[in-house]
C-alpha cells in the first residue's frame, strides 16, 4: 500500500543535522500487519510520520497508492491524514476531562460532522474495542489496556485504511498488551494495513511483515509469502 523508495530525512539541529533516516527503501503490503522494529534513534517514528504524511521525506519518495505523498499540497496532505489514516500512540493522547466516548467522537465533530452521526460512529468503534460499556467513563477511570482501546476507536472513527500505531504497547503490562496486539491484528481481517512500532519481539513474531532499522537505514526486512503466512 506504501513503499518507501530511498526516503533520507534530515533534522536540523541547531549548527548541524541529525540524519533520521538514511536511504529507506521497504514496502508496507497491504492488508497485513507489518511491525517496525529497531533501537531507539534508529528512525522507527520518523517513518510511521512520513507514511502518516504527518511530514515530508528531505528526499526520496513515500508513494501512497501510486500517489507521493511529498508532492502533495498541504490542503492535500491534511485531508489524506483526515480520511486514510488513523494514528496510535504509546501515551494514548486522550483528553482527560472528556468521556470516552466523547475522546472518539472528537474527530469526527472537528471535521464538521452531525452530532447524531458522530455519535453513532463513536458507539460503534466503542463497540469494536469492547469498551461499550465504558463509553461514559473519563479516561482516568480506565485502565492503561482500556484507555488504549479508547484510542484505537478514535484512530478507527474515520474508517480509515491506514492504522498507524506508534509503541501502542510500551505503556501497559505483556498481558494487556497482547490484547491490544489481538485488536491490531483483527483489524487486518476487517481490510485495515496496520503498522506498529515496537521493540516486543513477540509482536513482531505475530506481524506479516518486519522492517527492521538501525541508524537511519533499513537493516533487514522480511514480506509476507503470498499465502498469507510469516516469511
Ligand atoms: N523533530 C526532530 N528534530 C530533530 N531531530 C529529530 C526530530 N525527530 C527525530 N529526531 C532525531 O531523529 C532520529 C530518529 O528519531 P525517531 O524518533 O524516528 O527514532 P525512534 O526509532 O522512533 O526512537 P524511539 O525508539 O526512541 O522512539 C533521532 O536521532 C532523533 O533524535
Ligand atoms: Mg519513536
Amino acid at each position: 500500500m506504501i513503499a518507501f523508495h530511498d526516503v533520507r530525512k534530515t533534522y536540523p539541529m541547531g549548527e548541524t543535522r541529525v540524519e533520521a533516516l538514511r536511504g529507506v527503501s521497504a514496502d508496507i503490503p497491504r492488508e497485513r500487519m507489518t511491525a517496525v522494529m529497531g533501537p531507539s534513534g534508529s528512525g522507527k517514528s520518523t517513518m510511521l510520520h512520513l507514511a502518516g504524511c504527518l511530514d515530508t521525506p528531505t528526499s526520496g519518495r513515500v508513494i501512497c497508492d501510486g500517489q507521493d505523498l511529498g508532492s502533495l499540497s498541504s490542503r492535500r496532505r491534511a485531508e489524506f491524514r483526515a480520511t486514510t489514516v488513523g494514528f496510535v500512540f504509546q501515551k494514548f493522547n486522550l483528553v482527560p476531562n472528556l468521556t470516552a466516548l466523547r475522546n472518539v467522537e472528537l474527530p469526527l465533530l472537528l471535521r464538521g460532522e452531525s452530532a447524531t452521526s458522530s455519535r453513532k460512529k463513536a458507539l460503534d468503534a466503542l463497540d469494536v474495542v469492547e469498551l461499550g460499556d465504558r463509553s461514559r467513563h473519563r479516561p482516568t477511570k480506565l485502565s492503561g489496556g482500556e484507555q488504549q482501546r479508547v484510542a484505537i476507536a478514535r484512530a478507527l472513527v474515520n474508517a480509515p485504511k491506514l492504522v498507524l500505531a506508534d509503541e501502542p504497547t510500551g505503556n501497559l503490562d505483556t498481558e494487556t498488551g497482547t490484547r491490544i496486539l489481538r485488536l491490531l491484528r483483527g483489524l487486518v481481517e476487517t481490510g485495515k494495513t496496520v503498522v506498529v512500532v515496537t521493540h516486543n519481539p513477540e509482536i513482531a513474531h505475530e506481524a506479516d511483515a518486519l522492517i527492521a532499522l538501525r541508524d537511519g537505514r533499513v537493516e533487514s526486512l522480511s514480506a509476507p509469502r503470498a499465502d498469507g503466512e510469516q516469511a
